[in-house]
């Protein structure tokens, strides 16, 4: 490598950036939304296991792995064992197709941010969403029209991102100053207005109360372990490239608990938020909350919340704007996570210059232009759903059993206890070696026994397309791997 590695200008601004890239849309899209399908108060029991048993193990080990070998996924994982380079940039190519939809969903807030100055969506939002906005096809087969009001905030969402990162991680930890205590203030602003609503109690029963018969669902435990790894942004090889820039003695398992634990309370105070909401609309539509919340992540977000908004009164307007706004903040910081993750795999194996970040944003930014369609919102949800419940479930298992089995683990706990205060040792051996893989295993086996009962009301044949991302990106990778043979001859 010839250039000199840059490094993070100080531990706040990686500890923030890292912050930044595990809290984001996951936290208010999916979290709250598992919560409440997945029974309640009921699903923080898988959810602190995944957590404890796997996430913090996990993420210790990507910082770790990044920290010690200071390069991106790809490389280090060819380091630790020249057979297994193929790995990093299969983890990469995860985080660059969640990173494609991702920016599509923060453009989708861009404009909603823009229409919550006039509550633009109108009385019907639902109408507004899925056929004005959206203007969602029949199926995924019908493409329909592409919508130029998406694709042109897609671009300039883009744009802006591009324009943060150019300069590098300095200039990341600059921006992080801003973009990851913003939203969490927004949030508490929004979680203590929802608070007050009438019938916002309703909601948080909802939300929290415990159905306990849902624990024996392999489903809860697939979601809890899944939104573990997209939440923590694990197994996509961003955390590894984010640790990669840590000076030379920097904490480790200290900033894998901080980052963990301001992720799920972030996540906790965004259940809060859209909760309180959910159940202040039910109590003025006269119905239930499991009729107000239907429509997923999505639904939430862009129908039910500016619903509630249209019905505030004074200062909807101000409470829409700073919702989005917060999505937006949010999300962003993630965004530069997966670039970077990217663009520091591709310097890593010798690409110079300005081409793999330019090369990275446009073909993100062109990968993006399907979901800006009118079949996009499909597409989104076929990919979204393999992605995390296959994709990163085995780059998680993949991760464990090559540290655990073709590297000495013990390696990993000097390193992270010479520089840490919280000490790791034997537990996070056999969770590595033992637990984390056989667990995740189980959950995968299970999910493969059943993937031929499809994922919705979708037709095979796009479920085998977005099924087949999977192994689309394993043999991209073993390509990437014999080319940056050549790069780096
Ligand atoms: N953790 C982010 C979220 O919850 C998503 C993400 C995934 C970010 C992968 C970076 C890398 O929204």
């Amino acid at each position: 490598m010839a250039e000199e590695r840059e490094v993070w200008p100080s531990r706040t601004s990686f500890v923030l950036a890292a912050m930044g890239s595990a809290i984001g849309l996951g936290n208010v899209w999916r979290f709250p939304y598992y919560c409440y399908k997945y029974g309640g108060g009921a699903f923080l029991l898988p959810y602190f296991i995944a957590l404890f048993t796997t996430g913090i193990p996990l993420m210790i080990l990507e910082y770790s792995v990044g920290q010690k070998f200071r390069t991106s996924a790809p490389v280090a994982f060819a380091k630790i064992n020249k057979r297994w380079g193929w790995v990093g940039w299969f983890a990469l190519f995860m985080s660059l197709i969640v990173m494609m939809y991702y920016m599509v969903i923060l453009s989708w807030s861009l404009i909603y941010m823009g229409k919550s100055l006039t509550l633009a969506w109108g009385n019907n939002t639902e109408t507004h969403f899925l056929q004005d906005f959206l203007n969602v096809s029949d199926g995924p087969g019908d493409i329909g029209a592409f919508n130029w009001s998406i694709l042109t905030a897609l671009i300039i969402m883009w744009i802006i991102v591009y324009l943060i990162i150019y300069k590098g991680v300095e200039q990341v930890g600059k921006v992080v100053m801003i973009t990851v205590p913003l939203p969490f203030i927004l949030l508490i602003i929004l979680a203590v207005r929802g608070v007050f609503l009438d019938g916002s109690t309703q909601g948080l029963e909802y939300y929290l109360k415990p159905d306990f018969t849902k624990i024996f669902d392999v489903d809860v435990w697939l979601a809890a372990y899944g939104q573990i790894f997209f939440t923590l942004s694990l197994a996509q090889g961003v955390m590894i490239g984010y640790a990669s820039y840590l000076p030379e003695k920097s904490d480790i398992a200290n900033n894998a608990y901080l980052v963990s634990f301001m992720d799920c309370a972030t996540s906790f105070l965004a259940g809060f938020a859209v909760f309180s909401v959910v159940g202040y609309l039910a109590v003025q539509q006269g119905t239930d909350v499991a009729t107000v919340a239907r429509g997923g992540g999505a639904g939430l977000a862009f129908v039910v919340y500016p619903t509630a908004i249209n019905q505030m009164g004074a200062f909807a307007e101000l409470f829409g704007f700073i919702f989005f706004l917060m999505l937006i903040t949010l999300g962003i910081d993630s965004a530069f996570a997966m670039i970077e993750a990217f663009v520091s795999g591709l310097k890593d194996v010798n690409l110079k210059g300005r081409y793999p970040l330019i090369g990275t944003c446009i073909f993100g930014a062109v990968g993006g232009i399907i979901f800006t369609t009118g079949a996009g919102f499909y597409w989104l949800d076929i990919i979204d759903h393999y992605l995390n419940d296959f994709g990163l479930i085995t780059v998680g298992i993949l991760e464990c059993l090559i540290i655990g089995h073709f590297f000495n683990p013990q390696k990993i706990v000097e390193h992270s206890n010479k520089l840490s205060e919280i000490k790791i040792g034997r537990n996070w051996i056999y969770s590595i070696k033992y637990i984390t893989p056989f667990i995740l295993g189980a959950i995968l086996f299970v999910k493969l026994t059943e993937l031929s009962e499809g994922y919705g009301t979708y037709p095979g044949w796009a479920l085998t397309i977005g099924a087949m991302m999977i192994p689309i990106s394993i043999l991209v990778s073993f390509y990437f791997v014999w080319r940056s043979k050549k790069w780096m001859a």
